[in-house]
């Protein structure tokens, strides 16, 4: 499962996150699927999520990184993030994965994680972010992880 979440409104942070993966090389079809996506991310009523549910390597982390570098993404979202969530079997570990991504102080983390990583994206509210959990069904599956997730 791939989860694309679009927030309207946080300023450009400063260029320390982690780079996003590469854009897909070679993407056949799936322009319908783009499109549905693509119409959710860029409706002015945010925040958008998307989920992307499919079989084991029908595609998923490719259509969703393709999105990350669509010229209407990259004008509308000031902020794109890639969250690699395979190993993230709790509430806790998403919060580091996040963190590392957007490269907070590591110095700063132990105490706070969770406040901060929510400072860094409150910082300024107009700013637009796009996070892109990929694999995300790792936490998501189990129930009581996905409530400390929500
Ligand atoms: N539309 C496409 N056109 C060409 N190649 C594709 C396309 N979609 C996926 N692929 C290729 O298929 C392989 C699997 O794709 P991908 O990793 O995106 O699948 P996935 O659904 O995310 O898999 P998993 O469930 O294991 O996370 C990759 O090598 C990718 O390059
Ligand atoms: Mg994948």
């Amino acid at each position: 499962m791939n989860t694309l979440l679009g927030k309207g409104a946080p300023t450009m942070r400063s260029d320390t996150s982690r780079p996003l993966p590469p854009k897909p090389r070679f993407m056949y079809g799936r322009e319908r699927e783009k499109a549905s996506i693509l119409t959710v991310l860029l409706n002015p009523s945010s925040p958008a999520r998307v989920a992307i549910l499919g079989a084991g390597g029908i595609g998923k982390t490719t259509l969703a990184i393709s999105v990350l570098y669509d010229p209407s993404v990259i004008e509308r979202y000031d902020s794109r993030f890639f969250v690699a969530c395979d190993g993230v079997t709790s509430a806790e570990l998403l919060l580091t994965e996040l963190a590392n991504v957007l490269r907070l102080p590591r110095n700063q983390l132990d105490e706070n994680m969770h406040d901060l990583v929510l400072a860094s994206f409150r910082r300024d509210s107009q700013e637009h972010v796009l996070l892109c959990f990929d694999n995300l069904e790792t936490a998501w599956d189990n129930l009581a992880t996905r409530r400390a997730c929500r």
